[in-house]
């Protein structure tokens, strides 16, 4: 039976949500373009009745925004949704249709106007080396080949999230698992989970400078460690205020490293201009009791000096750590402690 494709996952995924989000799926086109290719109605599919019945049984609570739900509900997608393997599929580049390049060209436009200045030159000389470019949604293996050169990382297309363990494999074997959709227009500004502007324009870049590429290597290597040792949410943490939400001071000011930003118009503004978000030195172990939310600009940041500063921090066996962590209670994110730091201007 031939597999499903990334858009028919996608559906399928929100279909199961709520009233909403199936009226939003439907109307998003996924269920024309679905047929258009099969020349059917997408729901009449038994491959997609059975995969969103295996979904509405996961029972995975969608709107549960929390750090706990949001690894839950990637948990039950990983027993439902996984077909087993390393999930890797075809980028298909050549099915991308002249719109999906069109809004490539709209993101990074605007994106790549506004971050000199903002974002850290790592990530600027990274782009740059890469030769990432305004005309449309590049394809993986011309981009893998230049990233390789440069520190050993390959880029693989895979559909959407993917189990933990499949994911930390790949970043330990130094290939970035990309997803390989990209937004619609209507959701330009906001996207509940990454789509291919994201991992690449956000992500790649930085896989391009030698320090930060053994971090997110050796980030892989600790995620199947603290997979075993059942302290996966500490760790989930660390990632997601360096590599999603990290900022770095530099002699020039406060500048941007993380993917979630560099890949957010309004989240590139917010972080550094915004008086509201705390902006708190790194303290590894502070990292990894802090929650975070996935509904929202962050309400703090956490700034490294250098991309060495956070390999040399995060370079000792965490298992100590996670004794220390399993006994302190978790801070609320946009609380702040009588210890922390504080960036200061
Ligand atoms: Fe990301």
């Amino acid at each position: 039976m031939r597999p499903l494709t990334a858009k028919q996952r996608a559906f399928c995924r929100e279909y199961v949500k709520d009233e909403n989000r199936r009226q939003a799926a439907i109307s998003a086109g996924y269920r024309e373009e679905a047929a258009s290719e099969r020349g059917g109605k997408l729901l009449d599919d038994p491959r997609i009745q059975e995969l969103i019945l295996k979904l509405r049984s996961a029972q995975v609570p969608p709107d549960d925004m929390s750090l706990d739900g949001h690894l839950r509900a990637m948990s039950a997608l990983r027993d439902k949704l996984e077909d087993a393997g390393d999930c890797v599929i075809a980028q298909g580049w050549e099915d991308y249709s002249d719109l999906d390049h069109a809004i490539w060209r709209r993101l990074f436009e605007r994106q790549s106007k506004l971050l000199p200045g903002r974002a850290c030159a790592e990530y600027l000389a990274g782009l740059d080396g890469l030769g990432v470019a305004a005309e449309g949604i590049p394809d993986f293996e011309r981009l893998s080949d230049i990233l390789e050169r440069a520190t050993g990382w390959r880029i693989v297309a895979v559909p959407g999230l993917v189990p933990d363990d499949v994911f930390f494999t790949h970043l330990a074997a130094r290939r970035f698992p990309a997803t390989n959709w990209i937004r619609r227009p209507e959701q330009m500004d906001y996207l509940q989970e990454p789509d291919v502007f994201h991992d690449v324009f956000g992500h790649v870049p930085v896989l391009m400078n030698p320090v930060f590429a053994d971090y997110m290597a050796a980030y892989g290597r600790g995620g199947l460690k603290a997979l075993a040792l059942g302290a996966l949410p500490k760790l989930a943490r660390l990632y997601w205020y360096t590599v999603e939400f990290g900022l770095m001071r530099t002699p020039e000011g406060l500048r941007i490293y993380g993917s979630g930003i560099v890949s957010s118009h309004g989240e590139s503004l917010y972080c550094l201009d915004d008086p509201k978000p705390d902006r708190i030195l790194f303290d590894l172990l502070r990292v990894m009791r802090t929650t975070y939310r996935i509904d929202d600009y962050q309400d703090c940041y956490f700034v490294i000096d250098s991309f060495e500063q956070l390999f040399e921090a995060t370079r000792p066996d965490f298992a100590p750590y996670y004794e220390v962590l399993a006994r302190l209670p978790d801070i609320a994110s946009g609380e702040l402690l009588a210890e922390d730091r504080l960036f200061d201007a």
